[in-house]
């Protein structure tokens, strides 16, 4: 009888571990597809809360944990092209070891097309995605004091690894999670372990180990980032993603973050930041002509094959066929969904042409006129115009001298 009820417990106990790694697996793979970066209520939703251990990794000990990265790191960069990021060995990209990484930000505003390129960048294998340290900050801009030193200083520790004192955003994250789950590498370790996530001392030890480091920022404008280009150390590349103000517009449309901030619903101050990153970045591309390297939004999404190997180069990040396999699987297929980055493709960048009305249009435009003009986005005449085949929004431009 003993024995009976043991052998059907264990059935039980057996079948449900099965039942809840499945679910869990399937989460994982909801958190994948869902990136939307500042729709924080969905990303929550669909991480579980209540999480069996994970039978494999939870398990391990943090010693464990480092060994068993270290390895697949060096398995996975083994046919690695060392020289394109300008160092003869691995070791050499390894803060652990002493080296340098290959350290690079993508600064930008928000449906700018970040959540794409900042996911191209963590295909990169042996990549630490930093994703967005501002989250906490909610949705302003920063254009100068009174947070900006403290932002950069808070971007600036984290890509030296650095997370001691960095209390706020261990806190800001312990209720918004997918200020970790972004960051793949590390989420694999902690999506069963959360304390993990939140632990500055492993945090710190854990992101050493990579070789490159890749981190994206929607809350601070360029003209600040100066600070972060003359520091020698920190060595580190800067890609501005600016995106058409009426397609920035309309993809914030439905977007209930945004509704409270008019950093991100007045277009006039989206534009005045847009005219200020433009004088930053004619200024500090002449000061650092190898460090800063503006991309516009529309032609990264209709020719990405040739746009991303242009923008890898420039980080000094030789293509890998992980990225060549990110981009065939997104950005041919279109799949419906908030911000999935499936929905990259030729139809994204010019929606707002069939969407907005062209009142909404005329508005944007009128506060938007000096923005469009030095970016070289063409105004649209008139309804008929905005909707005409012959209408291409996109024109040339050149950064001032
Ligand atoms: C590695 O990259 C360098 C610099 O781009 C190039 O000259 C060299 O031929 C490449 N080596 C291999 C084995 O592809
Ligand atoms: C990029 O190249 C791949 C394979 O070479 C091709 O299948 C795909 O259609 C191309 N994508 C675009 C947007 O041109
Ligand atoms: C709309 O603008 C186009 C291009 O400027 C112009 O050719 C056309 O006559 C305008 N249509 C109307 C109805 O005003």
């Amino acid at each position: 009888m003993l024995r009976r009820v043991n052998f059907y417990s264990i059935c039980i106990a057996f079948g449900l571990s099965v039942l809840l790694i499945l679910a869990g697996s399937r989460y994982t793979d909801n958190t994948y597809y869902r990136p939307s970066p500042e729709s924080h209520r969905i990303i929550e939703i669909s991480i579980p809360q209540e999480i069996p251990t994970n039978p494999y990794d939870g398990s391990l000990n943090i010693a464990t944990i480092m060994e068993k990265t270290r390895y697949n790191i060096k398995i996975e960069l083994e046919n690695y092209n060392f020289t394109v990021s300008g160092v003869k060995k691995l070791d050499d990209l390894i803060m652990e070891s002493g080296g340098q990484p290959v350290r690079s930000i993508i600064i930008s505003t928000w449906r700018s097309g970040t959540t794409f390129l900042g996911e191209v960048l963590n295909s990169v294998p042996g990549n630490y995605y930093h994703y967005e340290p501002l989250l906490n900050y909610e949705i302003i801009q920063i254009r100068g004091t009174p947070h900006s030193d403290k932002a950069l200083n808070m971007i600036t520790k984290m890509l030296k690894c650095d997370y001691e004192g960095m209390d706020d955003y261990f806190e800001y994250g312990k209720t918004h999670l997918h200020q970790f789950s972004h960051n793949t590498r590390l989420w694999d370790h902690c999506k069963y372990r959360k304390e993990l996530c939140f632990d500055a001392d492993f945090t710190s030890k854990f992101c050493r180990l990579f070789p490159f480091q890749s981190m994206k920022v929607v809350r601070i404008r360029l003209r600040l980032m100066k600070q972060l280009l003359e520091n020698k150390e920190l060595n580190i590349k800067v890609i501005l993603l600016i995106r058409d103000p009426r397609g920035v517009m309309q993809s914030r449309q439905h977007r209930n973050f945004c509704q409270p901030s008019p950093d991100c619903w007045k277009p006039e101050l989206l534009c005045a930041d847009m005219v200020s990153d433009y004088v930053a970045a004619s200024r500090l591309i002449s000061e650092y002509p190898d460090r800063l390297m503006v991309q516009r939004y529309e032609e990264l999404a209709l020719e990405p094959n040739n746009t991303v190997p242009r923008l890898l180069k420039f980080l000094g990040i030789s293509p890998t066929t992980s990225v060549e396999e990110f981009l065939l699987s997104h950005t041919n297929v279109e799949v419906s969904g908030v911000s999935s980055t499936f929905r990259v493709s030729r139809e994204v960048p010019f929606k707002w042409r069939n969407v907005l009305n062209f009142d909404y249009v005329e508005d944007i435009q009128m506060a938007c006129k000096e923005a469009l003009n030095l970016w070289g986005y063409k105004l649209a005449h008139n309804a008929s115009h905005m909707t005409s085949k012959d209408f291409n929004p996109l024109d040339n431009y050149t950064l001032a001298q």
